[in-house]
């Protein structure tokens, strides 16, 4: 065994022994999880190039030829959705020399034509035209098509894969969460009305684990999550789960945010006033209101540095209620109010990834913290499969 598997081995038996075998005896995760380059390199092949990666919600592709084009682990990937509804996913690189196709972000085209010779390919990936080609011998156009790659949609989000074998599928993955908790909501049917990036000078996990606890709510959001009133003591942590984690909190009065609206039937009792905080492991991230979505898909950008794409939606009866005139204002203070959370929360992140350069002691979880745990095992679980044969 070389030194860098010395390494990676004596970071894994360190995470081990803090998840320990029960989360009353957990600590949390050691530093060099967050600072070692063997990790890094685990994550992208363990999870990154493996695991389900979201790359956004449906309803920003809707109709047929509407696609979004994103990076995942640095590959850049291209969703389609085809006539008949379903999604397809690609490469987004060329069959000719690999040229990335299509330019990052969302969009409807017809046709999708590479920017170096123009070849040309269909919302099904099929090549349709290659200029000046058509004379050579032993070409033929339909072994020259997009190469697939695995998706699948939940709840409203689309997810791809780029493992060489279909993972296991998210919605199957996901049961618990849905039945349970999350369905409920019905959250496919809330718009995005903003959707932005934001880079954190920071481990990715360090972005993840900041969200998936409310322990730093009263603290960090004082003047904006806090200010509907509730207390660490009002969240509670849903089951363990496999392939996610969830907590919760429910308004004990007040009016405003985080309140469903008087003509939402399908939120009874207290899940009229609860908001879910979700992480779909390993980077997908979700806040869920009963009148707002945020979402965030976490991308790590080397040890140190990550990007958060994020995005806000809200159900249509909240949307109708703000109607075509008061729009702009709505947005603007939407806009702010996220803004400053952001702002909130980014310093307490990267403070979080400069404190871990030497872990100091063995730490301590508060109770509320257990979805940090349960990411903590799945990483541990994930890390130690072994994927060196593909
Ligand atoms: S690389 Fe796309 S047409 Fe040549
Ligand atoms: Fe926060």
């Amino acid at each position: 065994m070389n030194n860098h598997h010395h390494e990676l081995d004596r970071i894994l038996s360190a995470l081990s022994e803090a998840n320990a075998h029960e989360f009353e005896a957990a600590r949390p995760m050691p530093g060099s999880v967050y600072h070692s380059v063997r990790v890094h390199e685990r994550e992208m092949q363990n999870l990154f190039r493996r695991e389900w990666m979201c790359l956004g919600r449906s309803c920003d592709l809707a109709g047929e030829g509407d696609y979004v084009a994103d990076r995942v682990a640095g590959v850049p990937v291209l969703a389609v959705r085809q006539a008949n509804g379903s999604l397809k996913a690609f490469l987004n690189a060329c069959a000719h020399r690999f040229a990335q196709i299509a330019v990052e972000g969302n969009g409807s085209r017809r046709l999708f034509v590479c920017p170096y010779h123009a070849w040309t390919y269909d919302a099904a990936g099929v090549l349709v035209r290659a200029p000046h080609m058509e004379d050579l011998e032993n070409f033929d156009e339909s072994t020259h098509g997009l190469r697939e790659i695995h998706v699948e949609e939940w709840q409203g989000f689309v997810y791809v894969s780029l493992a060489p074998v279909r993972p296991s599928p998210l919605n199957a993955r996901l049961t618990q969460l849905t039945d349970e908790v999350v369905g409920r909501y019905d959250m496919a049917r809330y718009q995005t009305v903003i959707r932005d990036t934001m880079p954190v000078a920071a481990n990715w996990k360090n972005m993840i684990e900041n969200f998936i606890e409310s322990y730093h709510v009263f603290v960090v959001h004082a003047a904006t999550f806090a200010t509907d009133g509730k207390m660490p003591t009002d969240y509670v942590c849903g089951p363990d789960m496999a392939w996610a984690t969830c907590h919760w909190g429910t308004r004990t009065g007040g009016e405003g945010r985080s309140i469903a609206h008087a003509s939402n039937t399908a939120l009874e009792g207290d899940w009229r006033r609860t908001t879910v905080v979700v992480c779909v492991f390993p980077n997908h991230l979700i806040t869920l209101a009963p009148d707002y979505l945020w979402s965030v898909t976490v991308k790590p950008d080397g040890v140190g540095a990550m990007q958060a794409d994020w995005s806000v939606a809200v159900p249509p009866e909240v949307l109708g209620d703000v109607g075509d005139a008061g729009r702009a204002a709505w947005l603007a203070q939407l806009r702010g109010f996220m803004d400053a959370a952001n702002d909130e929360d980014k310093p307490v992140i990267e403070a979080l990834h400069r404190g871990t350069a030497m872990t100091p002691g063995a730490g301590r979880y508060h109770p509320i913290e257990r979805n940090l745990w349960n990411f903590a095992c799945y990483l541990e679980r994930m890390f130690k499969s072994d994927t060196e044969a593909t």
